[in-house]
């Protein structure tokens, strides 16, 4: 019986997960701005703020009290390290009190492993879409790597950034997304299999400078992102002969990318698999899963090294393609 807490970014998550992958809990509160983007001692104190509550929501929705968790599990990078602080700080507090093991999981990992076990693909293309990620992963027998990548930000930075700039509140994304308008020409960019998606997000914002109407825009720029993106899982897909789609991080909770990707897998014969919305973005089962995955692949983590890994990369870690 695994807790797991994610604390990478916005999201103060607790999750409560048994050996079969069974989620008891999954209680999470996310940080929220009427303007302005995520400022990281903003996010510490919100997340101390809200940690125990969050915990006993856990607690009390599993049925369980503490003394029946065996294992802590956290989020220990990438992310931001304020943020990363307060979960490291929990849970090794957690481990010690408790006299349980610790493992830190890679957070990136966490996503692709949870949305495997939840929608049962076994050896997917993986499209990891999110604020801070935009990558097209695939697992090579030894461990996951990463096929395709933005070059430099993220597309829900680049959806939440321009949302500030035209005065949503944050996460902007899932506004952007249900916003309709007409077709304006904005930059495409992929270079091979990677992506870059600050060159649309400067465009996009000289031309509502310039007078373009804010709807046309913003319909455009989602048009072209997700686009982009598609083009990258399609190519992955043609290149390893793989047969399944697995979308996973927070724009996986879009409609329009989920139907781009749909009509994509449909013309390949390729599945495409989607997790539900609170499985797709940040919160602690994922974290609780993999640190139980983590756990039987290299036993519990020595608490005097479980520093964080602000700049951890999934492709960084030796990993078994487990079975779901
Ligand atoms: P990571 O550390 O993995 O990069 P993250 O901190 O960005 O994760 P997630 O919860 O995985 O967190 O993703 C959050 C992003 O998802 C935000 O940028 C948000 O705008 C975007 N998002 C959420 N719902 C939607 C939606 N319906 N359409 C488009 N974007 C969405
Ligand atoms: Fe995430």
């Amino acid at each position: 019986m695994a807790l797991g807490i994610e604390s990478t970014a916005h999201t103060f998550g607790v999750g409560i997960v048994n050996g079969r992958g069974e989620i008891l809990a999954n209680e999470l509160e996310s940080f929220k701005s009427r303007s302005g983007g995520m400022r990281p001692h903003e996010l510490a104190e919100h997340h101390l703020n809200v940690a125990s509550k969050v915990i006993s929501r856990a607690l009390t929705s599993s049925g369980l009290s503490l003394k029946d968790i065996s294992l802590i599990g956290y989020s220990r990078g990438p992310g931001i390290g304020q943020a990363l602080l307060i979960g490291a700080f929990i849970s090794r507090t957690l481990s010690l009190e408790l006299n349980r093991p610790l493992v830190g999981v890679n957070h990136p990992m966490a996503h692709v492993e949870i949305g495997r076990k939840v929608t049962g693909s076994r050896d997917p293309v993986v499209l990891y879409v999110s604020g801070g990620n935009t990558q097209v992963i695939i697992h090579n027998g030894r461990r996951y790597v990463v096929l395709g990548e933005t070059l430099d930000i993220g597309l829900g930075n680049a959806q939440d950034k321009l949302g500030r700039e035209i005065g949503l509140p944050f996460p902007a994304g899932p506004i952007l997304d249900s916003m309709e308008g007409k077709w304006i020409e904005l930059p495409y960019t992929v270079k091979g299999m990677d992506l870059s998606f600050s060159g649309l997000l400067t465009e996009a914002l000289k031309k509502i400078k310039s007078g373009e109407r804010v709807e046309d825009v913003v319909w455009s720029f989602m048009e072209v992102a997700f686009s982009m993106t598609i083009e990258v899982a399609e190519r992955a897909l043609a290149l390893t002969g793989k047969e399944e789609l697995l979308l996973v991080g927070g724009v996986a909770a879009s409609p329009r990318l989920k139907e781009k990707a749909s009509v994509m897998c449909e013309e390949r014969g390729a599945r495409l698999k989607v997790p539900p919305n609170d499985i797709v973005r940040d919160n602690g089962a994922m974290i609780a899963w993999t640190a139980i995955l983590s756990y039987k692949v290299n036993g519990p983590d020595d608490i005097a090294c479980s520093y964080m890994k602000p700049q951890w990369r999934i492709d960084e870690i030796p990993w078994p393609l487990l079975d779901v």
